[in-house]
């Protein structure tokens, strides 16, 4: 049975982010998440599908990826009943390793594959390289979570308050320097199916300033939730803040049925792991994107 690579459309979105949900695991490494996808979706159906290729075998659905950055990275999910199908591997590398495909540049890129046991297995004996280390971060939700300390709103699909949602995307703005989020993005984020399992957070300090926000995406009941992105307005950090807003992060996650709140930060991000770890996530052994060999 051959195995095709397909590229994403406006249309095939919702069934392959609800797939991608489907294959988060408990206890397996975090892979491309569907908030993963969901987040990306903020540009808008078209920008997503140009950057998400899909492996199907007999109309089956085997793995996915999203092209992230300017870098040529794909980050791929993978299904756990073929975790160790070498013929899917096999094929996965071919198509990664061909710049005819149109899935990583000439003589570069990289692929992040956390999970899916034979494709990892080929991608090292082929000479891929470690690329920069992240850290992932768990919070078991199985006891309920603790109050953060901040006032919390919580804006979803059908409770939008467009006060709430300028200080959603001013605090976006104010935590990452990257950052192009609007209004408009937000709109478009929380129109998407895959936002109906998703929330964001907007922590509120005493004097009623917006000083931390996170989107946090459940997988469905019993899986790992992932929040993406986290941060604290940077006029407001060394407060407490970013560790509150954690906080409140896995008790939506919790709230919407999650197993665990996950996350990945670049490990070289030291106020990130610490502000995850002060908010009692587990620090879990470091994880290396693949790069191609030169
Ligand atoms: C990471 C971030 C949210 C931390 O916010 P913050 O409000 O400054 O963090 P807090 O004051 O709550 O501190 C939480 C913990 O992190 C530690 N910490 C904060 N900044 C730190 C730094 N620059 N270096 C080392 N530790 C740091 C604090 O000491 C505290 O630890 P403790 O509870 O053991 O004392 C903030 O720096 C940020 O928004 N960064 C940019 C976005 C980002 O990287 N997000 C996370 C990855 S998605």
């Amino acid at each position: 049975m051959s195995i095709t690579l397909q590229s994403a459309t406006p249309a095939t979105l919702d069934e392959i982010v609800e797939e991608v949900a489907r294959w988060q695991t408990e206890g397996a490494p975090v892979q491309l998440h569907s908030g993963d996808l969901g987040w990306a979706w903020r540009f808008g159906a078209q920008a997503l599908a140009e950057k998400v290729r899909v492996w199907h075998r007999d109309g089956q659905l085997l793995a996915a990826g999203m092209m992230d950055g300017e870098d040529g990275l794909i980050r791929m999910a993978v299904a756990p009943s073929v975790d160790h199908d070498e013929a899917l591997a096999a094929q996965l590398l071919a198509d990664l390793s061909d710049p005819g495909r149109g899935v990583l540049p000439a003589g570069g890129g990289s692929v992040e594959a956390r999970f899916g046991a034979a494709f990892r297995k080929l991608l090292h004996h082929g000479g891929w390289a470690a690329d920069e280390p992240w850290t992932p971060l768990r919070r078991d939700l199985a006891t309920p979570v603790e109050d953060c300390g901040l006032r919390i709103e919580v804006l979803d699909a059908d409770h939008v308050d467009d006060r709430i949602v300028q200080d959603r995307v001013a605090v976006g703005l104010a935590s990452f320097p990257n950052s192009t989020f609007t209004e408009e993005r937000w709109r478009a984020l929380a129109a998407t199916s895959a936002y109906r399992r998703a929330r964001c957070l907007v922590g509120y300090d005493d004097a009623g300033n917006a000083v931390a926000a996170t989107t946090v995406w459940s997988a469905g009941a019993g899986r790992p939730g992932l929040i993406e992105p986290l941060g604290a307005h940077r006029d407001h950090r060394g407060r407490g803040h970013g560790r509150a807003i954690t906080v409140a992060a896995a008790g939506a996650l919790r709230q919407l049925g999650s197993s665990s709140a996950t996350v990945c930060t670049p490990t070289s991000n030291v106020a990130g792991v610490a502000a995850y770890v002060s908010a009692g996530f587990d620090r879990l052994p470091d994880v290396t994107d693949f790069r191609r060999p030169g």
